[in-house]
């Protein structure tokens, strides 16, 4: 068999360029690729060990048992981790809530986990049902009511006298740390209801207060918005959504700059062992090199449709940061690069909206959201939905589908 021509030599072609020098959008193609070198492969293999060779100290080898570490994460988690703009690389989980519950499980016993009243409810649940067992307690918010958020701090770290840190950043090292109030658990936009936080103002009043902050950053997505930038301690993501993108992959993830939390996420994900599967991740990152543009089409699409929406007799009310007249609007053009590709909108009544998800031919009537198809939901079909969203709200994730083709299925549905 002819061989291919190769390099005389298995050094690098040429001298890859460092990652930090790329925008985001050319890190997401480049990021997390073998070694450059004639005859290498382009993309990173799908490595299926479950063990590797080591001898002696086990914790100083890079890789001994796939339940710890495994080749089969690290690209992914190193592009996770400099796209977020830590140093560390990201964790990668089972899924969303499994890095959701890897999270809230450094709430200590006798804290406080201040949380949406609208985050996504699983998040919630997994949280009621961790509270329950770590014994701490859990306070909901508005979390766009910045005064309200900040007034639930005072209340959480008062009945803990004496614990709050006199400088808040050192006390944020680890949420299991005695002394630490607990944690402030941020979604932004929310899920469903599309609410906006100030991220920046209630990062630096929990940090003052010694509270951990973690930011749910699912909907924005690491090019629309970096939390750790705007003073989070954590980020989580399910990467089942627009991160993968393509309705293919059950996975989560979390980032942190701080080495002591990163060290004990890991701990949490080697102990519950609920890890994630090697052709998952390799997915995972297969998708996220095509994030930038799927985001850009998706986007524009969402917006446009939420212009036509607003201004439709059937709706009563459209939620969408990216229209000049939503509450959250103003918030989300100052910490966010884009308003995404999701959008809730309300019809008068639970049997109208069920109507209009079951008329649609284009769109997929369908729970989950961020992946190249557009889907649609009545939301408070879930029986955990809070009774605070409106029985008629409907949530849209926007695709990449041509934008006319998506209005006239909707448009019919809604007529
Ligand atoms: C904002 C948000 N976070 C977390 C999750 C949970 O992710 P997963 O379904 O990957 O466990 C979801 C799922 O819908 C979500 O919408």
């Amino acid at each position: 068999m002819t061989q291919p021509e190769l390099s005389t030599s298995s050094a690098a072609s040429s001298e890859p360029a460092a990652s930090s020098d790329f925008a985001p959008d050319t890190l997401i193609v480049e990021t997390g690729r073998p070694q450059r070198a004639y005859g290498a492969a382009v993309n990173p293999p799908i490595d299926l060990s479950s063990t590797f060779v080591s001898a002696g100290d086990i914790t100083a080898s890079p890789y001994a048992y796939a339940r710890f570490d495994t080749p089969a994460w690290t690209p992914f988690e190193e592009a996770l981790g400099q796209l977020e703009h830590s140093a560390l690389p990201g964790l990668v989980f089972g899924s969303g809530l499994a890095a959701i519950s890897a999270v809230i499980s450094l709430v200590p016993a006798g804290g406080t986990l201040i949380i949406p009243t609208h985050s996504y409810q699983g998040a919630l649940s997994s949280a009621e049902q961790i509270a329950g067992r770590q014994n701490f307690d859990i306070v909901t918010v508005d979390i766009s009511d910045t005064e309200a958020v900040i007034a639930a701090l005072d209340e959480a770290g008062h009945a803990r006298p004496g614990q709050v840190a006199a400088d808040g950043a050192a006390a944020s090292a680890s949420a299991g740390e005695a002394g630490s109030p607990g944690m402030l658990w941020i979604e932004s936009p929310t899920n469903p209801m599309l609410e906006v936080a100030d991220v920046p103002a209630l990062t630096t009043a929990a940090k003052d207060r010694g509270f951990l902050v973690s930011v749910d950053n699912t909907f924005a997505t690491p090019l629309l918005q970096t939390p750790l930038d705007l003073g989070a301690d954590i980020v989580v993501h399910s990467v089942t959504k627009y991160l993968a993108g393509h309705s293919d992959v059950v996975l989560g993830a979390v980032v942190t700059g701080s080495t002591a939390l990163r060290e004990d996420l890991h701990t949490e994900r080697s102990m519950r062992g609920g890890i994630a599967g090697p052709f998952e991740v390799w997915l995972a990152l297969r998708g996220l090199r095509t994030l930038a543009v799927r985001l850009d089409r998706a986007q524009a699409n969402a917006h446009a449709i939420a212009e036509r929406l607003a201004a439709h007799p059937t709706v009563v009310e459209t939620r969408y940061p990216g229209l000049p007249g939503d509450p959250g609007h103003a918030r989300a053009a100052a910490q966010m690069n884009g308003f995404g590709a999701i959008i809730s909108f309300t019809v008068d009544s639970a049997e109208k909206a069920t109507a209009i998800a079951e008329a649609v031919r284009l769109w997929t009537p369908a729970t989950s959201l961020g992946g190249v198809e557009s889907l649609i939901e009545r939301r408070r079909r879930h029986p955990a939905e809070p009774a605070t969203v409106p029985e008629g709200l409907i949530r849209l994730s926007v695709g990449i589908e041509n934008l006319e083709d998506l209005w006239a299925d909707l448009e019919a549905a809604l007529a």
